[in-house]
């Protein structure tokens, strides 16, 4: 297993008192497989995979990485994210050349090469070249999806978190950056955990999936049976509301 979460739980305290994001979870995921976190708002899905690429600690259970000891506080490259909403880790005075390469610059690829390789990278996301000279607000919301990708994969992940990506793309866009997401998985050979609230996505998509409510897991398994034998009452509400058949 490439990552195991075991009884992970994340409690936030603050002045109205505690509150739990994430309760007991325990969860694995392969070395080339797709993993889809299915839950509505609030449910804890960012907060659990805030906690798998370290930006935030849980408060009991623990996160293995293949190969690492527990708890090490290493940096994580072959970890990386990408959010809903781009602009959050996007310079919108900046060139994409720039911000694909970023990454590769302060790990201490040359800028030269670091701009090669940018272009390499939008090429392997299937956008033009001729993107590299624009600044963010010049593309499409998928574009963008598609540049914070790009910079992802130059820091060759074994996983990718992609966190609600496609909410704010229309279906026809959402399909194609699921296939991309496919294409790109094999190629680089990488887990991607795929982060939604929209569980009628990712049929034929996902390998295993785990639905969350109230940050606890209610149910995982491989994506053909949950979708059409769903053992919680909970995930069948999920399935008939979007009226999945
Ligand atoms: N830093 C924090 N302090 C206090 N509460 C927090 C903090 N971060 C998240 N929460 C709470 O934890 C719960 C889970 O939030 P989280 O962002 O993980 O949900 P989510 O499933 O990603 O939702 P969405 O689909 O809207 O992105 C929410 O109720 C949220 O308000
Ligand atoms: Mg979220």
């Amino acid at each position: 297993m490439l990552l195991e979460l075991r009884q992970v739980t994340k409690r936030f305290v603050d002045r109205g008192g505690d509150f739990t994001a994430v309760r007991d979870v325990t969860l694995s995921l392969g070395e080339d497989e797709i993993f889809a976190l299915i839950g509505e708002s609030g449910s804890g899905k960012s907060t659990l995979a805030e906690m798998v690429v370290g930006l935030q600690q849980p408060t009991e259970g623990s996160i293995h990485w293949q190969g690492e000891a527990p708890g090490q506080a290493a940096s994580r490259p072959h970890v990386q994210i990408v959010f809903q909403n781009p602009d959050r880790s996007m310079n919108p005075y900046w060139k994409v050349r720039d911000i694909v390469a970023e990454p590769l610059i302060l790990r201490k690829t040359g800028r030269a090469e670091a701009w090669k390789r940018a272009g390499d990278l939008l090429e392997q996301v299937r956008l033009p070249r001729e993107l590299l000279d624009r600044r963010p607000d010049e593309c499409s919301g998928g574009q963008k999806q598609r540049i914070a990708i790009a910079r992802a994969l130059s820091m060759t992940p074994k996983l990718l978190i992609a966190d609600e990506i496609t909410s704010a793309l229309d279906p026809g866009t959402e399909r194609e950056m699921l296939a991309l997401l496919q294409t790109l998985k094999r190629k680089h050979r990488m887990a991607v955990l795929y982060i939604t609230h929209r569980l009628e996505t990712i049929a034929g998509f996902a390998d295993r999936i785990a639905v969350m409510k109230d940050g606890a897991v209610v149910e995982t398994g491989h994506t053909a049976s949950v979708l059409s034998q769903p053992q919680s009452s909970y995930t069948r509400a999920l399935l008939a509301a979007c009226s999945y058949a």
